[in-house]
């Protein structure tokens, strides 16, 4: 997979917000997301994903619980939605880039998480100013790393 360089894709997700063309698909797995049915920005993750080439599936479900624990999240990581991708959990509001960056290098983790849920990360954006935030890979022994700053 070819790297992409950072400066091109702000006017690139600008441009896509606006509605341009949508890019050939950024990366040939598709992303299942589990969200709760009256989750709103979790929908909002998932255009933000699709503008940046990545199929999703949404899948409503009221177990979101179980399905954070058998997934191996911790709790200390948990935001409004999980999702799978490539065999790895990809936790809350986490940019595409971000997801792009852990199934190129592939990394001994479980997952990353953008827990809780940031202002002004992808799906988040609103009239609040935007807040600093990690995402943070984790390990099924319940390491965790900083994988990215925003
Ligand atoms: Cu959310
Ligand atoms: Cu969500």
């Amino acid at each position: 997979m070819s790297h992409t360089s950072s400066p091109l894709l702000a006017p690139l997700a600008l441009c896509l917000a606006l509605g341009g063309a949508l890019p050939a698909a950024a990366s040939g797995e598709p992303v299942i997301m589990f969200k709760d049915p009256h989750c709103g920005c979790c929908g909002k993750w998932a255009e933000h994903m699709r503008a940046n080439g990545f199929e999703v599936k949404e899948i409503a479900t009221r177990e979101l619980g179980a399905i954070k624990r058998q997934s191996g999240v911790p709790q200390a990581l948990g935001a409004c939605h999980t999702a799978k991708v490539g065999g790895y959990i990809v936790e809350g509001h986490v940019p595409a880039a971000d997801v792009r960056r852990l199934l190129a290098e592939k990394p001994a983790v479980a997952g990353i998480a953008a827990a809780g849920m940031p202002m002004g990360s992808p799906g988040m954006e609103g009239p609040y100013p935007a807040e600093r935030y990690d995402v943070v890979s984790f390990e099924h022994n319940g390491k965790t790393e900083v994988f990215a700053r925003h």
